[in-house]
């Protein structure tokens, strides 16, 4: 399938949707085993974007992405400002002034975004993070994308995968970011930025139902 610019404000106002009404949940999950701020951080940061997609119209999705980056990277602070701001200026490299993205194009930006997330923060799987979700979520979707399939067509078990590696980050030890100081301590509860991350991909996928 072909996503073109009302696609990608779909997901940018799903997203934004899904960390307003999580706003409080996020930043439970943030107090645990951080400094509470991921939810008001991340909410704060996609009504920036909203309100710059509004003024400034940007017409392509590169422009899009780079408008929402922008944007997270002046009104989010801490590690999931920058983190998040790279993974929307990686995707509006990737996209280029392209009028529509196929499949492949998705697969190739979002693993762009991948690699400036690992760059900046240099965590690996494992480490209690968002690439927990990350990582796997852009591999399972490369592959199947290289097979032939559409995101549409794997959209559920994409949706379901996510979901899967942001609670598999409960029982592990943060070795990353704010929480890596509290050792141990952060066994037994769900990473914040894991959490955004599953919006963020489950948001991608319902942006395809054009609601
Ligand atoms: N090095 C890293 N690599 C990838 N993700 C990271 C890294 N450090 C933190 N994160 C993600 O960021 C989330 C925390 O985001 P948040 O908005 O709360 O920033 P913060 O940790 O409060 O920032 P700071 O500690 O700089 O104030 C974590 O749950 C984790 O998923
Ligand atoms: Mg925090």
């Amino acid at each position: 399938m072909m996503y073109d610019a009302n696609y990608f404000r779909r997901f940018i106002e799903i997203f934004a949707k899904y960390l307003e009404e999580n706003k409080e949940y996020l930043t439970r999950l943030d107090a645990a085993i951080g400094d509470g701020d991921h939810g008001i951080n991340m909410d704060r940061g996609a009504k920036a974007a909203l309100d710059r997609l509004s003024s400034t119209n940007p017409k392509t999705p590169g422009e899009i992405m780079r408008t929402v980056g922008m944007a997270l990277l002046s009104s989010v602070g801490g590690a999931a400002g920058p983190l998040y701001g790279t993974i929307f200026m990686r995707m509006s490299l990737a996209f280029g002034n392209r009028d529509k993205i196929d499949d492949k194009n998705l697969a190739t930006a979002l693993e762009q975004a991948l690699l400036g997330i690992k760059g900046l923060g240099k965590a690996e799987v494992g480490d209690k993070t968002m690439v927990d979700v990350w990582e796997p979520v852009v591999n399972f979707l490369k592959e199947n994308i290289e097979n032939g399939r559409t995101l549409p067509e794997i959209c559920e078990e994409v949706v379901a995968l996510a979901e899967e590696r942001m609670k598999a980050t409960i029982p592990l030890q943060a070795r990353k970011g704010r929480a890596s100081y509290l050792g141990e301590r952060s066994i037994g509860h769900q990473d914040p930025g894991a959490t955004s991350s599953y919006y963020f991909f489950r948001s991608l996928c319902e942006a395809i139902g054009g609601r």
